[in-house]
């Protein structure tokens, strides 16, 4: 399980209600990886990738709004992440709804997301708090 605190905030409240919402989907997917029943997995990997690209658009929508100089790095690191999402999805269409399947994609998301929150999100969230703007 993976647990929002206080260490990853990144002080810009959007974005880090955003990440607990995450964490929680999350969450209920690796709960699913011990149950024998699997048919809520399809509906939260569906939930977790629209969740995660606007995520990454509204990040992205500051970073442009406020020229941020490091938004190509930050980018770069949303579509190589998204990438990698699209290949597990692709296992888990073929492999179906399994137990397995929603335990890796709930670790591979959260052991990315609790990485990236802590260097590049944190960098985002201390540029917008200087930048001082309505967020
Ligand atoms: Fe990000």
């Amino acid at each position: 399980m993976y647990e929002w605190t206080e260490k990853l905030a990144v002080g810009v409240e959007t974005i880090d209600s955003q990440h607990r919402e995450l964490f929680s989907a999350i969450n209920s997917l690796l709960r699913d990886e011990g149950s024998a029943s699997p048919e809520e997995i399809p509906a939260l990997i569906l939930f977790l990738e629209g969740y995660v690209v606007n995520h990454f658009g509204m990040e992205e929508t500051y970073m442009r709004r406020y020229t941020y100089p490091a938004y190509p790095v930050h980018k770069n690191a949303h579509v190589s992440f998204i990438n990698d999402f699209y290949d597990l999805r692709d296992e888990f269409d073929a492999q179906g709804p399994t137990p397995e399947i929603a335990g890796k994609m709930g670790r591979f998301i959260g052991d990315w997301l609790v990485n990236h929150i802590g260097v590049v999100d944190m960098a985002l969230g201390n540029f917008l708090r200087m930048k001082g703007g309505k967020l």
